[in-house]
C-alpha cells in the first residue's frame, strides 16, 4: 500500500508525459516568409527562431548543382548566383492548373528547375518542403522533440481548392493538419489573447448609458479591422472581439467579413523599385550595354536589393543604392527617393484602401463603427500604405498594437492547440465566415445518375447553407425520405462578390450513400410491423479550415405498431373516461410509444437493441395489463364494462450508412489520394534522405580531411626533437607520407562520393598510423610512469610501518604478511630498474619492452597489497582493570587507538594511492579505503 502511494505520483507523471507528448506548431505560410511557433505543455506559446536566430525565414528552396537542397536565406543567396535553381515563390503554385485548364478540377501545374534537371514539383510538394523546413526548425527549437501536428495560415482569399492543397501538402510531409486558418483570423485571435480588446472605461460608460436601467454590462464587444499586407496581397477583415468587463479577458472572436486585393503587395512594390534600379543601371552603362532585363542574374540581385531599399525607404525619404559588380565588374550606384518610388507605385498604392472599404460594406458597417484598425504583415510598415488606410477609413492613427510579423503565427499555434485533443488552452471561442452558399442535388434513388452512370437522375434540390449562413465551423442536418441507396452532388453557390477563381456555381463533391436499402430489408425481414417509414439524415459540415464534408449519414426507420388495449368504461366518473379518451386520441405523443421514442432519441446499433428490449418489455407489460384487467373483470363481472382501444407505438431504428466520395469529380476530386499521395510522399522522403546522406558524407569527408591534414603534416614535418621522429624510421615516415598523399588525391575520386568508403579510408589510415602513434605515446609517458610507481612504493613502505608495529605490539598472527609486502616492494623496485635498463638497450623504433599498461598493472598490484594489509584483523587491546590507576592506563590506551584510527583511517595510504594512480583509479582507491573504515568499528 505504502509502495503504491510512492508509485502513484510517478504513474501520474508518466501518464501526463504520455498525454502531453504533444508538441505542436503553427506555421504562417506567407508568400515571402515563413514563421513558425510552437506550443508545449507548461511553456505556453513560443515563437521559433531559425538557425540564424531569425524570427522569419524566406519561403525559398534552392537546389545546387551538387544536388544540395538549400532553404531560407541560403536559398535566396544562391538564387542571386543561379536564378534558375531556386524557387522563391512556391506558394503561388498551390492549387494552380496547367496552362489551358481551369480550377477547380484540372491537372496540377508543376515546376521544373535548371532546364528540367530538378523536379517537376507540384505546389503541394513545394509547400511540403517548406513545411518540412518549419518542422525541423520547431524540432530543433524544442531540443529535438518530435512535432507531428500543425495549423497553417493562408490568406483569406484562398479558395476551397487551395485550402485542400495546403492540407494535402501537410499530409505529403507526414504532418497532421489540425487546421487551415485565415491569417487575419489568426491575428485577431492573437489580438484577443493579448487582451488588446480589454473594455475601456469609456466603452463601459457608453454601454451603461444605452441601457435603460443603467446597468454595467457583463461583456463589451469591440469591432476591429485587421488589415494584412504581405508580399503577395492585401486583405482586410472585420472581427467582433468580445471581452469580459470585470476581468478584461476576451471570450470570443467572431469574423464578420473578409475582402482582399491581389494587385498590391511587397513583391509588386519591389518590382517597382527593381524597374527603377534596372533603368538606372542601364543608363549608367550607356548605350550598347546588354539591357539589365535580359540578364536573369542581374534581375535576381536587383530583386534582392529592392526589398532592402524599400524597407529603408519606409523609414527614410531617400537612400543610396550601390551593388558591387552587378554585371561585367560594373557597380550599380544610384540614389532613390521615397517620393519617386511612391509616384511610380501610385496606381498600386491606390488599391490599398479597396479591401478596407469592401470589408466594411460586407459587414454592413461604416468606418466610425470600428473601435480599432490593426495593420499587420511585412508591407504594413510602408508609410504610404498606412496613409492610404487612414485616408480611406478617415482616422488620424492606426492601432499598431500587434507585432506585424508575429501576430498571425502566434494565433495559428493557439488555433492548433485548441484543435488538439491533448492540449488544454484558455477558453476562447472563434468563428469565421464561409463566403459561399452550399447546396445539394440529391438523387431519388440509385437507378440513375451517380450509381449507374447513365440517365438523367431525378433530383431534389436543397439549399443547405443559403447565402451568408455558412460559418467555419458550421453544421446542419438534412432529413430525407429515402428507401433506396442514392447519390448526391454538393455545390458551392455562385460567388456573387467574384472573389473566387471559380465564381460560377461549382461542384464540390459527388457522394454515394449506401446501406439504406439493406437496413430496410433487414428490418422488414425481422419485423412484424405493419408500417416502416424510412428516413435518412445527412450531416453537413463546414469545418474550421473551410473544407466542406459530410460528417455522418444515418438511416432512421420508424416502425409503427398498433397496440390493442382493453379499457374499463366507468360510467360514474365520466371525467376520467374523457381524460383517457383524450390521451388515446393524441396517438403517439402521449401513449407509451412516445416514451420509447424518447428513449431511443440517440443513435447506434446498441440503442436499437435497447429499443427492441424496451419493445419486448412494453409487450409484456401490455399482456400483464390484459391479464390484470381480465382478473378484475372476473371479480367485478357484473358491475364493470370494458372496451378495446387501439393505440400506435413508434420505434426508431438507427443505423450508420456508408459515405463514399467520388474522387474523379469536383473540388474534392483534386484531393491527393492513393498513388498521387504516395508518389509525392516518396519524392519528399527521397529528398530528405538525400539531404541527410549529404550531411553525413560531409561529416565523414571533413573528419577524413582533417585527419589527413593534421597527421600528414605532423609526420611530414617531424624533426629530431619530436617524439614521433624519435620512435619512427625514415622509411616508415616516408611510407606514411606517401599513403597520406594518396589519400588526399583519393578524396576527389568517385569512390570517395560514398560515405561508407570515406569512413573505410579513414579507418585504414588510422590503422597505419597507429603503431607509430602508440610508440610515441609510450615514449612520452614512460619516464613519468616509472617515477610515479617508484614514489608510490617508497611511500607505501614508509606508511605501512606504523600499522606493522601495532600488529607486532598486539601479538597479531599477521605480522608475516608485512614481511611479504616488503618483499613485494623490493621485487617491484627491481622490476622497475630492470625495465629501465632493458628499454635503454632497445631502439625506440621497436615496440617498447615495458609498456605503460604493464607499469599501471604493477601499480594496481601495489594497491591491492596495501588494501589487504589494512583489512587484516588487529587483536584487541588488553582489558581495562576496575581500579582508578588502571583506568588511567586504559584511557591512555583509548587515546592510542584513537590516534591509530586517524592514521589508519583514510589520509595516509590514501595519499599514496592517489599519487600512484592518477584520475579515475584514485577515485576508486578512495572509495575502497573508505569502505575499509569498518576497522574503526572493530576497534
Ligand atoms: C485605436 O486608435 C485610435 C486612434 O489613436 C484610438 O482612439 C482608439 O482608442 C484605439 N482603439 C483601441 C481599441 O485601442
Ligand atoms: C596520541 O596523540 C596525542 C595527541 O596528539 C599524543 O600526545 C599521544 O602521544 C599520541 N599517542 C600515541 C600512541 O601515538
Amino acid at each position: 500500500m505504502a509502495a503504491l502511494r510512492h508509485l502513484l505520483p510517478l504513474l501520474l507523471l508518466s501518464l501526463l508525459l504520455h498525454v502531453c507528448f504533444c508538441n505542436l506548431m503553427g506555421v504562417d505560410l506567407g508568400l515571402g516568409y515563413i514563421k513558425v511557433a510552437v506550443a508545449r505543455p507548461g511553456k505556453g506559446l513560443e515563437l521559433v527562431t531559425n538557425e540564424q536566430a531569425k524570427r522569419k525565414t524566406p519561403a525559398a528552396v534552392g537546389f545546387t548543382e551538387e544536388g544540395e537542397r538549400l532553404f531560407g536565406d541560403a536559398a535566396v543567396a544562391y538564387a542571386a548566383k543561379a536564378p534558375a535553381r531556386a524557387i522563391l515563390d512556391g506558394r503561388a503554385l498551390i492549387g494552380e492548373c496547367v496552362e489551358g485548364e481551369h480550377p477547380p478540377l484540372c491537372a496540377r501545374k508543376t515546376l521544373s528547375l535548371a532546364d528540367g534537371t530538378v523536379g517537376p514539383f507540384s505546389g503541394e510538394e513545394i509547400i511540403a518542403m517548406l513545411l518540412g523546413m518549419a518542422r525541423r526548425q520547431a524540432s530543433a527549437f524544442l531540443g529535438g522533440a518530435v512535432v507531428k501536428d500543425v495549423a497553417i495560415t493562408v490568406p483569406p482569399w484562398y479558395d476551397d481548392r487551395q485550402r485542400q492543397a495546403v492540407a494535402d501538402a501537410a499530409r505529403v510531409i507526414g504532418l497532421n493538419c489540425l487546421g487551415i486558418v485565415n491569417a487575419n483570423t489568426a491575428a485577431a485571435i492573437k489580438y484577443a489573447l493579448d487582451g488588446k480588446a480589454k473594455p475601456t472605461e469609456d466603452a463601459i460608460a457608453a454601454e451603461k448609458a444605452k441601457d435603460k436601467k443603467k446597468r454595467t454590462p457583463k461583456t463589451i464587444t469591440q469591432r476591429v479591422m485587421f488589415y494584412d499586407i504581405g508580399a503577395g496581397s492585401a486583405s482586410a477583415s472585420i472581427a467582433e472581439v468580445t471581452s469580459d468587463v470585470k476581468t478584461g479577458v476576451a471570450s470570443s472572436v467572431k469574423m464578420l467579413a473578409h475582402a482582399w486585393e491581389k494587385g498590391v503587395g511587397g513583391r509588386l512594390l519591389d518590382a517597382v523599385v527593381v524597374d527603377r534600379l534596372a533603368d538606372a543601371f542601364d543608363t549608367q552603362r550607356g548605350n550598347g550595354a546588354t539591357p539589365s532585363r535580359t540578364l536573369p542574374r542581374v534581375m535576381m540581385r536587383l530583386r534582392k536589393e529592392a526589398q532592402r531599399v524599400r524597407e529603408v525607404l519606409s523609414a527614410n525619404t531617400n537612400t543610396m543604392v550601390s551593388v558591387a559588380s552587378l554585371h561585367d565588374d560594373v557597380d550599380l550606384r544610384t540614389t532613390l527617393k521615397r517620393a519617386d518610388f511612391e509616384s511610380d507605385a501610385e496606381s498600386m498604392l491606390n488599391l490599398v484602401g479597396g479591401p478596407a472599404k469592401t470589408a466594411l460594406s460586407e459587414a454592413k458597417m461604416k468606418p466610425e463603427d470600428l473601435d480599432a484598425i490593426v495593420p499587420f504583415g511585412g508591407t504594413s510598415r510602408t508609410p504610404r500604405v498606412q496613409d492610404e488606410l487612414m485616408k480611406v477609413l478617415n482616422v488620424k492613427a492606426l492601432n499598431k498594437s500587434i507585432n506585424t510579423d508575429e501576430a498571425a503565427v502566434m494565433g495559428s499555434v493557439f488555433f492548433a492547440a485548441s484543435m488538439s485533443s491533448t492540449f488544454r488552452v484558455r477558453k476562447l471561442d472563434f468563428e469565421d465566415v464561409y463566403s459561399r452558399s452550399i447546396s445539394a442535388e440529391i438523387e431519388k434513388d440509385s437507378s440513375s445518375g451517380l450509381f449507374s452512370g447513365k440517365g438523367k437522375p431525378v433530383v431534389q434540390k436543397v439549399a443547405i447553407f443559403p447565402d451568408g449562413s455558412a460559418k467555419m465551423p458550421a453544421k446542419k442536418t438534412l432529413s430525407l425520405n429515402r428507401d433506396k441507396d442514392f447519390g448526391l452532388s454538393v455545390y458551392l453557390g455562385i460567388d456573387s462578390l467574384g472573389k473566387s477563381r471559380f465564381p460560377e456555381r461549382t461542384l464540390y463533391s459527388k457522394i454515394k450513400v449506401t446501406g439504406v436499402a439493406d437496413v430496410l430489408k433487414k428490418l422488414k425481414d425481422q419485423s412484424k410491423a405493419k408500417t416502416l417509414t424510412p428516413r435518412v439524415a445527412l450531416t453537413f459540415h463546414v469545418d474550421r479550415s473551410g473544407l466542406v464534408r459530410i460528417g455522418t449519414a444515418e438511416s432512421s426507420v420508424d416502425e409503427t405498431i398498433i397496440v390493442e388495449r382493453e379499457v374499463e368504461i366507468k360510467e360514474e366518473k365520466p371525467d376520467k373516461a374523457k381524460g383517457d379518451k383524450g390521451k388515446a386520441s393524441k396517438d403517439t405523443s402521449s401513449s407509451p410509444s412516445a416514451e420509447v421514442k424518447d428513449v431511443t432519441a440517440e443513435n447506434d446499433k446498441a440503442e436499437t437493441e435497447k429499443k427492441e428490449n424496451t419493445d419486448e418489455e412494453s409487450d409484456k407489460d401490455a399482456s400483464k395489463d390484459n391479464e390484470e384487467s381480465k382478473t378484475n373483470s372476473k371479480d367485478t363481472k357484473k358491475k364493470k364494462k370494458t372496451k378495446i382501444e387501439k393505440s400506435s407505438q413508434t420505434i426508431v431504428h438507427r443505423h450508420t450508412l456508408t459515405i463514399e466520395y467520388d474522387s474523379s469529380e469536383g473540388i474534392m476530386g483534386m484531393q491527393m489520394s492513393g498513388a498521387d499521395l504516395k508518389a509525392a510522399q516518396k519524392t519528399l522522403k527521397d529528398l530528405e534522405a538525400a539531404d541527410l546522406e549529404r550531411v553525413e558524407r560531409a561529416d565523414a569527408l571533413n573528419s577524413l580531411e582533417g585527419f589527413i591534414l593534421e597527421i600528414g603534416s605532423k609526420v611530414r614535418n617531424a624533426d629530431e626533437d619530436d617524439d614521433l621522429y624519435k620512435v619512427s624510421t625514415e622509411a616508415e615516415r616516408q611510407k606514411l607520407v606517401e599513403v597520406f598523399n594518396e589519400g588526399e588525391d583519393w578524396m576527389y575520386t568517385d569512390e570517395a562520393k560514398h560515405t561508407a568508403n570515406l569512413r573505410k579510408k579513414h579507418f585504414e589510415l588510422q590503422k597505419l598510423f597507429e603503431p607509430m602513434q602508440q610508440r610515441a605515446k609510450e615514449f612520452a609517458g614512460r619516464p613519468n610512469a616509472f617515477k610515479k610507481l617508484e614514489e608510490g612504493i617508497a611511500m607505501a613502505l614508509e606508511k605501512v610501518v606504523e600499522l606493522r608495529d601495532l600488529h607486532v605490539e598486539r601479538g597479531s598472527k599477521h605480522v608475516g604478511e608485512f614481511e611479504k609486502f616488503t618483499n613485494f616492494c623490493e621485487t617491484a623496485k627491481g622490476w622497475i630498474s630492470e625495465g629501465i635498463d632493458a628499454q635503454k638497450n632497445k631502439p625506440l623504433t621497436d615496440d617498447p619492452v615495458v609498456t605503460l599498461k604493464d607499469i599501471m598493472g604493477k601499480g594496481l598490484e601495489l594497491r591491492k597489497q596495501i588494501e589487504r594489509l589494512v583489512k587484516l584483523e588487529i587483536p584487541p587491546a588488553p582489558k581495562p582493570s576496575p581500579t582508578p590507576a588502571v583506568k588511567e592506563e586504559s584511557s591512555e590506551k583509548t587515546d592510542e587507538s584513537a590516534n591509530l584510527t586517524s592514521s589508519e583511517g583514510s589520509s595516509g595510504e590514501d595519499d599514496t594511492i592517489e599519487k600512484v594512480f592518477s584520475g579515475g583509479d584514485a577515485e576508486a582507491a578512495k572509495a575502497d579505503t573508505a569502505s575499509s573504515g569498518g576497522i574503526k568499528d572493530e576497534l
